[in-house]
C-alpha cells in the first residue's frame, strides 16, 4: 500500500510510506483484552514496523477514521519527537503510538492537549506505587530525574480549520539498554520496577485514563487537569532555563496558564512559554 504526500493546509506533509507494514501483523488479539476504554482504541491499527504511528495517524485523521482510533507499532523507523528530534525506542520492547482526537478542543487551546496526555500517563505510572512519576512541561514524563515517556501532539488543518490533533506517545517499557547519546537521560519501566511489563495492560490503562480525562475536559474540568499536572510535576517554583531553538529564557517556574503555556517569572516580569525545552537549575 502506498499513500502519497498530502497537504494539511499546513506546512505539513506525509511522507511516503512504502508497502514494508503489513497492516494488523502486530496482533490485535494481544492487545484486545486490555482494552477498557469504549472510544480510545475502538479501532487499533497495529504495525510490526512502521515510519511512524504519527505520520500514519495523520493520513488516517485526514481520510475520515472515527475519533479515538489508534496506530501503534512494534517498531518505527522514524520516530520523530519534539523540535524536530528523533525518537528511539527498541523495537517490540516498548509503546509508541498515536491517537487521533476531533472534538473538544478549540485551536487556542492545542497546547492543553499536551499536558492532559502527559497527566494521563503520569497517572497510569502512579499504579505502580514503587514510583514517583514527575510530570515536566509541556509533556514529558521522568522517573528519577529521567525520562521514560515523550509526548508529541499535532494539529492537522485543513482550509485553517482545525481537524483534529494526533497524540503520538513513546512510552519505555521493558527496554534496559540505550544507545550512548540518550543512555544518561532514558530510563524505562523496567529498570525502575527491577522486572519486565505487560506493555499492552499499560497501554490499556493509558487508554483508559485518557478517555476518562478527555470526558472531565469536555464537560468543563479543564483547570482541574491543569493544577493536577502542577501538583505532579517538580519543576514549579523552581528556576527554569528555556531553550527555545537556541533562544534561552530563564526564569522561576509559576503556574500553566487556561491555554497550557507555562508562566514564568523573570527578573522583571512574569511571562507565557508556549514551547521550548525546559532544564531545571538546581
Ligand atoms: C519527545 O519527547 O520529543 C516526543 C516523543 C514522541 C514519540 C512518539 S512514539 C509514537 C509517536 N510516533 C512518533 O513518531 N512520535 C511519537
Amino acid at each position: 500500500m502506498l499513500s502519497g504526500v498530502r497537504n494539511y493546509g499546513r506546512k505539513t506533509s506525509l511522507t511516503f510510506i512504502g508497502n514494508f507494514h503489513n497492516l494488523n501483523a502486530m496482533k490485535e488479539s494481544e492487545i484486545r483484552p486490555f482494552i477498557r476504554s469504549k472510544i480510545f482504541g475502538k479501532k487499533i491499527f497495529c504495525f510490526d514496523l512502521i515510519d511512524s504511528t504519527n505520520l500514519k495517524a495523520k493520513q488516517f485523521l485526514q481520510e475520515g477514521v472515527d475519533e479515538g482510533t489508534v496506530v501503534i507499532a512494534d517498531e518505527q523507523t522514524a520516530g520523530r519527537g519534539r523540535l524536530n528530534r528523533s525518537w528511539i525506542s527498541e523495537g517490540k520492547k516498548n509503546l509508541t503510538f498515536s491517537i487521533i482526537v476531533r472534538s473538544a478542543i478549540s485551536p487556542e487551546k492545542i497546547g492543553v492537549i499536551s499536558i492532559y496526555a502527559g497527566l494521563s500517563v503520569m497517572e497510569t505510572l502512579k499504579h505502580f506505587s514503587e514510583l514517583q512519576p514527575d510530570c515536566k512541561w509541556p509533556n514529558d514524563v521522568y522517573l528519577k530525574g529521567k525520562k521514560v515517556c515523550g509526548i508529541l501532539s499535532e494539529a492537522v488543518f485543513e482550509n485553517n480549520r482545525l481537524t483534529g490533533i494526533v497524540i503520538g506517545i513513546g512510552l519505555n517499557v521493558n527496554q534496559i539498554n540505550f544507545p550512548d547519546e540518550i543512555k544518561d537521560k532514558a530510563t524505562s519501566l523496567s529498570v525502575a520496577l527491577g522486572k519486565d511489563q505487560n506493555r499492552f495492560e499499560i497501554f490499556g490503562r493509558i487508554l483508559n485514563r485518557l478517555e476518562n480525562n478527555y470526558e472531565s475536559i469536555k464537560s468543563g474540568g479543564l483547570k482541574y487537569l491543569l493544577e493536577e499536572f502542577e501538583n505532579n510535576s517538580s519543576m514549579f517554583n523552581k528556576e527554569v532555563k528555556i531553550n527555545q531553538n537556541g533562544k534561552i529564557l530563564h526564569g522561576i517556574a509559576r503556574r500553566l496558564d487556561d491555554d497550557g503555556g507555562l508562566i514564568i517569572k523573570t527578573t522583571n516580569s512574569e511571562i507565557k512559554v508556549i514551547a521550548g525545552d525546559v532544564t531545571v537549575c538546581y
